[in-house]
């Protein structure tokens, strides 16, 4: 099917490059003309593994094609993928001034009935607003149908999230719509895709379920279901918090509690806590969306009040640790806001950075990924791509992104090379007893 993706972030460029990986013709566009210019050169300007190999692959089946001209992209295709950002105003709630805009271009720039798809993060009831200002803005002449499709798309396993989704949820007015859903998504429903992610044999996971709801549960659906897993950390960290009062080991705990499958042991792991462009932001805007319906979402007020803790308690632990912290040289490790990824958007580290860096620091920071992106946020910071040159003469080694190769830090080495052999944790990746039998000062969370 011909298909437009407008908006070639994280989400469209994913969704775009799947969908054309799997049989589809897509035509992507976005208000970013450099990105655009980008993308025909064939350079990607996101990291999100395999994520070049499908886009180079579709390109050369020549089923994507890049242009900067919205109307060139409206008109292309059948349906219309609106990826758009939704990012948070100062008072949480979503900014939808995006999604207007493209709603007014599609209104005027298509010549044929559209199915108009969002995928972006929505409040619920922006289907219902979105329909009627297509229909406003084209005069009740463009036979325009709206539907929800939320992403469930990690970054970082974003493609392997695409190709084996637990469920593709598709929020629909019309049956017509909730088919020609079915019909995009038939590859991947059927398992009829060349797997970039798997080559040979996919894992035997379940097949995908199907559902089809009214627009507004779509959309409460994606809402709904990253508040929970925002909440199931938070309250991972919680529990932490008891640990180290009452002398508890938070990684027993939640390993025991999450062998209840009522409960399952996914998103319980204790910390400096959730960042990204999603948790936050979603969580506030269904904080907001509630309130404006009478509701106090109260548990997710608590939920965002714990993450924001994360950091006091890091800090705390920093400041514990090292008596004074002005004048030291601190490695910190990572800077993403989890592995993976360069995203660094509400990324933890980067309060860390600025907090340690406010209170006179020598900020060495590493991170295989997100290098470039922090330099021109904080340039007084010093980067290095090598960790154990950030640890060289450190006094303390900060730990803040679970990336693998922080996992497999020969600390051995690395503990001849700082000044101090002090490791606080903010993710909880060594074993207590291996590292105080190294000679470190250990701390992390939950498990004092
Ligand atoms: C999330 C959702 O998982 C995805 O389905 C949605 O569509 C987009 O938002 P993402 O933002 O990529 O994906 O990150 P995710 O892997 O969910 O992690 C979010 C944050 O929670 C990260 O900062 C991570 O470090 C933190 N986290 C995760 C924890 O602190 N503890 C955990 O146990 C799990």
């Amino acid at each position: 099917m011909r298909l437009s993706v407008i908006g070639c972030g994280y989400v469209g460029l994913v969704t775009g490059a799947c969908l054309a990986e799997a049989g589809h013709q897509v035509m992507c566009t976005d208000i970013d003309a450099a990105r655009i210019d980008q993308l025909k050169a064939g350079k990607v300007p996101i990291y999100e593994a395999h994520l070049d190999k499908i886009l180079a692959s579709a390109a050369k089946a020549e089923n994507i094609f890049y242009t900067a001209d919205a109307a060139e992209a409206i008109r292309f295709g059948e349906a219309i993928f609106i990826c758009v950002g939704t990012p948070p105003r100062p008072d949480g709630s979503a900014d939808l001034s995006a999604i207007d805009h493209v709603a007014q271009q599609i209104a005027a720039e298509a010549r044929s009935p559209k199915l108009v798809v969002e995928k972006s993060t929505v409040p619920a009831r922006t289907g219902i607003e979105l329909q009627r200002a297509l229909s406003a803005y084209s005069r009740g002449n463009g036979g325009f149908r709206v539907a929800s499709n939320p992403e469930f798309l990690r970054e970082g396993t974003a493609v392997e999230d695409f190709f084996h989704p637990d469920r593709i949820v598709v929020g629909v007015e019309d049956p017509a719509a909730a088919e020609q859903l079915r019909e995009i998504y038939r590859p991947i429903l059927e398992r009829k895709f060349t797997c970039p992610v798997h080559p040979g044999k996919c894992p035997d996971t379940h097949k995908a379920e199907f559902l089809v709801t009214t627009i507004s549960s779509a959309e409460l659906i994606k809402h709904a279901s990253n508040s929970f897993l925002a909440l199931k950390i938070s309250y991972a960290n919680a529990v932490a918090d008891l640990c180290e009062k009452l002398g508890g080991n938070v990684e027993e705990v939640t390993h025991a509690i999450g062998l209840d499958p009522r409960i399952g042991t996914q998103f319980l792991k204790a910390g400096l806590g959730f960042g990204g462009f999603c948790f936050p932001k979603d969580i506030q805007a269904f904080i907001s969306l509630a309130a404006t319906v009478g509701v106090d979402f109260e548990i997710l007020k608590a939920a965002e009040r714990v993450n924001k803790q994360r950091i006091d308690r890091f800090m705390e632990k920093i400041n514990k640790a090292l008596w004074v912290v002005k004048g030291k040289r601190v490695a910190l490790l990572g800077l993403a806001f989890k592995a993976n990824t360069d995203d660094i958007r509400f990324a933890p580290a980067l309060e860390v950075m600025k907090r340690l860096l406010d209170e006179g620091a020598e900020v060495h920071a590493c991170d295989p990924e997100a290098l470039e992106k922090a330099k021109q946020q904080f340039p007084r910071a010093y980067y290095h791509q090598d960790p154990y040159q950030a640890l060289e003469g450190s006094h303390a080694a900060l730990i803040c992104t679970e990336w693998d190769v922080y996992k497999k830090l020969d600390w051995e080495r690395a503990g001849k090379l700082m000044a101090r052999k002090l490791v606080v944790d903010g993710r909880n990746l060594y074993s207590p007893g291996k590292m105080k039998a190294l000679g470190f000062e250990y701390v992390s969370f939950g498990r004092e």
